[in-house]
């Protein structure tokens, strides 16, 4: 069971400020990103994009040199139909042969090509390829940068959510995509989960479970999963948490909203060609305008019987018209009707339940406002059960990132415990001996998980094999059309000599066993082989070893790691082990106090048989090849800027010249400085005229330095000229303030020498501050003559710079004395009042000594 801990209010935990660091959410989808970001002083909502949007199209592109994002991206595909990418979910681990690509291919303009993993890659219309983890990164990279500008800091965990049918595979090329684009997925979540989470959080559930239906109806399937929800008593009222554990999934991989615009689309295709005598499929530019349009249609047919279609200059020079009918487009999907409702029913199934133990259906997904997918559905379940209560758009991603939040153990939140289901029966082949000497080998299969079984979960495989072997995970069947039923091969080395040593050793029929892992995210791993044989060890020692042995097996619960979650290494799991397997560490334990080795790890190898995760190398070629566009972007951005703030810079000193009237500049120049500035301004312009386009962002910024100086000291001169009497003020206070403390202190001084006090101050240190004042007296009448006989034009006599530090000078002095403490004597006293003080206090000296209080310090 996962267990993590969420609640509504986001307290931070006792986690130092700086060490806190945002989690970003993002629910990919073939049609819509959306993102989320749980950051400390952020407040907690979907993240909006550069257009202040809150989903983002999910879509890649590029304007000739321009790369674009979300709707600009999409937008242009009607000009640039090879340059604009969208639905590249449906490419994730396909294969090149695959149902999926194929799909993809009948819907999009793209030029689709194979890689050599046998997956799909996209050229752009200037032959460059750019595979879909490639894409795709740069989409999340995307998501990212806005995620960054929103933190105000790096961003770098995230939580994706996937579809819950999605393969090893495809889970792989998730991550595959998250690393290039440089973020650390902490785990996946499956859609309906994470809307399940999203629910949970601001309800609150009785001991005995409540079932309801999330149903899902994205661009790329529909999704059903029946969760059940329900309080976990804990010591007090405060320590009950909420479980959530999927009992059941039904889906349907290729219907959703995209296959019902390529029918609609499609509708149009036929009348365009019928009514022109054309074939549209021919013109890509053409078929990504009605590909644009089917998606604009569907959404008007969602709220009208009919809908116009409108498409200027669609191919040829001909300007599409026609009318559509929400009939029309409602018999072109007649035989999908009966797949909508269909993913409940078959999650019903799965988690052996009956509707009427389903509370209620919760709709979400953007299809699932489409009439016809909404009244199957109510058809199917009854109007009673229909629910709308979350937002159909966003409850994933908010509930992907309250997640994210409790696992990242940075954020107080509610404690939920979730138990997810694995949607695919998973198999081990192995070679089994052969049943009699001389007769064939025989490769045995083993069910390790089997659909619906919960998860993450650890299961045990006892082998009995007696030489190396190769372990081949694989799917039963394939998960879908042209997809690898393979996952992973183990091969397990050292059996024999293994073996042999227990048997020396003195253990009867030694035997291998092998831990396989389905982990948080949904990986299949193997985590750990041994041989283990039982060792009669007749010493005390051996039987109390046995005893704990025996004891302790059955209780082996694995406590969570401490290490930061990350959804494809060994350290993600946090989970019970199943079965009465053997804990290793524990036996190691137990092994120190025994001295009898019953258990030998053996190694293993884990290899891809097909479509492996890309390989590091290619990881980090691809990332290169991304921060090169991101740089030249950067680069490109800079120059733009440079040569904006030159032009900006130019028009401003032309005007400032032009002008007739007393301006500041006017006054505060001479004429030989204002006509330097002007040939320097013409030549600059003329410069810009002819060369500006191809100059680089060094010329730009140099050419402005260069007339910058030369109009630095005359706008020097006026800032001079208004913040003189400022400084001067200022180094007059502290004359001013200097005199009076040392007539005062000399006062006192007098006093105490007629009485044989021992006073606050000394003659010398007077003497001292005394001579500071002169200097600074003689020093400032001087630059204040000088300065009346300087001119507006002319540079200052004087820089109030030094006004204010020769201030300073005096100021500390003058300070050092005031802040001096009173010599510890019960008669010290300072006082400039007649009488004795029997409670001369520091303070008191203070203030009574010196007009300027300590706070006053400048
Ligand atoms: C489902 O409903 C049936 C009939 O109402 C009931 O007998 C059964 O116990 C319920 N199952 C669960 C798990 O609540
Ligand atoms: C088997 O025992 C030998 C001799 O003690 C040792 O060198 C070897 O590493 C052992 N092999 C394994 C797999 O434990
Ligand atoms: C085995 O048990 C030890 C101690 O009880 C524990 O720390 C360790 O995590 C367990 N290992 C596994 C694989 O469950
Ligand atoms: C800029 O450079 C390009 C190619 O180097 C050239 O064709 C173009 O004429 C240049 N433009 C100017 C204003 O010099
Ligand atoms: C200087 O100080 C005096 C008295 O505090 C004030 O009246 C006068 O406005 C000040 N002059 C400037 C230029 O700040
Ligand atoms: C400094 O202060 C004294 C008395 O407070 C005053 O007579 C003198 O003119 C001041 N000097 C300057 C330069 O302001």
């Amino acid at each position: 069971m996962k267990r993590f801990i969420l609640c509504l209010l986001l307290f931070l935990t006792t986690f130092a400020q700086d060490v806190l660091a945002s989690v970003l959410a993002i629910d990919y989808g073939a049609e819509w990103i959306k993102a989320s970001l749980m950051s400390p002083g952020v407040p907690f909502d979907v993240l909006l994009d550069r257009n202040s949007k809150r989903k983002i199209q999910s879509t890649v592109g590029w304007k000739r040199e321009d790369r674009l994002f979300g709707s600009d991206a999409f937008n242009i595909a009607g000009r640039f139909p090879t340059d604009s990418f969208s639905s590249l979910k449906f490419l994730q681990a396909a294969p090149f042969d695959s149902q999926a690509a194929s799909f993809y291919a009948s819907i999009s303009t793209a030029d689709v090509v194979k890689t050599e993993r046998g997956t799909v890659a996209l050229r752009r219309s200037d032959g460059t390829e750019w595979t879909v983890e490639e894409l795709i990164a740069m989409q999340l990279g995307y998501v990212r940068d806005l995620a960054e500008s929103a933190a105000n800091e790096k961003v770098k965990n995230a939580i994706i959510t996937v579809p819950p049918y999605y393969t090893e595979h495809e889970r792989n090329a998730v991550i595959d995509a998250a690393e290039i684009a440089g973020l650390s997925i902490m785990a996946l979540i499956h859609d309906g989960t994470a809307v399940a989470v999203n629910y949970a959080m601001t309800r609150t559930f009785n001991e005995k479970p409540e079932y309801h239906v999330i149903y899902d109806a994205g661009a790329s399937s529909i999704r059903a999963t029946i969760v059940g929800f329900n309080s976990i008593p804990g010591k007090t009222k405060k320590d009950t948490a909420t479980s959530i554990t999927v009992k059941g999934l039904g889906y349907d991989r290729t219907v959703g909203g995209a296959e019902l615009d390529r029918r609609l689309r499609d509708i149009l295709i036929n009348d365009f060609n019928k009514k022109h005598k054309k074939e549209i499929r021919d013109d890509k530019r053409g078929m990504a305008k009605l590909w644009k349009e089917a998606s604009r249609v569907k959404a008007i047919l969602s709220a009208n019987a009919e809908a116009m279609t409108s498409v200027e200059s669609l191919a040829w020079d001909i300007d599409f018209r026609s009318k559509v009918s929400r009939n029309e487009f409602e018999n072109a999907c007649k035989d999908l009707k009966v797949r909508y409702a269909k993913p409940i029913l078959d999650a019903l199934a799965s988690a052996d339940l009956s509707l009427d133990n389903i509370t209620s259906v919760i709709l979400t997904g953007g299809a699932s406002r489409t009439p016809m997918i909404q009244s199957a559905v109510r058809a199917a379940v009854g109007e009673s059960k229909i629910a709308m209560n979350v937002n159909a758009d966003e409850a994933a991603v908010l509930g992907a990132a309250l997640y994210g939040a409790g696992i990242s153990r940075q954020f107080k939140t509610k404690d939920i415990r979730i138990t997810d289901m694995a949607p695919y029966d998973i198999l081990v082949a192995h070679p089994a001996p052969a049943k009699a000497d001389g007769a064939q080998p025989r490769t045995l299969n083993a069910l390790i998980f089997s659909t619906a079984s919960p998860y993450p979960k650890k299961k045990t495989l006892t082998l009995k094999n007696k030489e190396d072997l190769t372990l081949q995970l694989h799917y039963r069947s394939p998960p879908a059309p042209g997809f690898p039923t393979d996952i992973i091969d183990v091969q397990i080395k050292g059996v024999s000599e293994a073996l042999q040593n227990l048997t020396e050793a003195g253990a009867i029929d030694p035997l291998i066993k092998a831990t396989i892992q389905l982990s948080e995210s949904g990986f299949v791993s193997v985590h750990e082989v041994v041989a283990h044989g039982e060792i009669k060890d007749e010493s005390i020692s051996g039987k109390i070893k046995s005893l704990l042995g025996a004891g302790s097996s059955a209780s082996a619960t694995k406590t969570e790691s401490e290490d930061k979650p990350s959804a494809r290494s060994e350290g993600a799991e946090a989970s019970t082990t199943a079965t009465g397997a053997a804990n290793a560490s524990e036996t190691k334990e137990a092994e120190k106090k025994a001295v009898v080795k019953d258990t030998i790890e053996l190694k293993i190898e884990t290899t891809f048989p097909t479509l492996p995760p890309l390989s590091v190398q290619a990881r980090r070629v691809s990332r290169e090849r991304l921060r090169a566009i991101s740089n030249a972007e950067n680069a490109k951005q800079q120059k733009e800027e440079a040569l904006n703030t030159l032009e900006g810079y130019l028009y401003r000193v032309r005007d400032l010249l032009e002008e007739e009237s007393d301006t500041p500049f006017r006054k505060c120049s001479k004429a030989q400085e204002r006509s330097a500035m002007r040939e320097k301004l013409d030549e600059t312009l003329a410069w810009l005229h002819d060369q500006g386009e191809n100059a680089s962002t060094n010329e730009y910024v140099s050419h402005r330095t260069a007339l910058e100086n030369l109009e630095y000291p005359i706008t020097h001169r006026y800032t001079e000229v208004k913040e003189f009497p400022v400084a001067l003020n200022n180094s007059q206070k502290w004359n001013w303030s200097t005199r009076l403390f040392l007539t005062e202190a000399k006062l006192n001084l007098e006093k105490e020498v007629e009485t044989g006090e021992v006073g606050k101050y000394t003659k010398e240190e007077l003497d001292a501050l005394e001579k500071t004042l002169k200097e600074h007296e003689v020093w400032l009448n001087d630059v204040v003559e000088k300065q009346k006989r300087v001119q507006m034009y002319d540079d200052p006599a004087v820089e109030s710079k030094e006004l204010y530090s020769r201030a300073k000078v005096l100021e500390t002095h003058l300070q050092k004395l005031v802040k001096k403490k009173a010599p510890k004597k019960k008669s010290a006293t300072t006082s400039s009042s007649k009488t004795e003080s029997t409670t001369a206090s520091e303070s008191r000296t203070e203030s009574t000594a010196t007009p300027t209080p300590r706070h006053e310090e400048l």
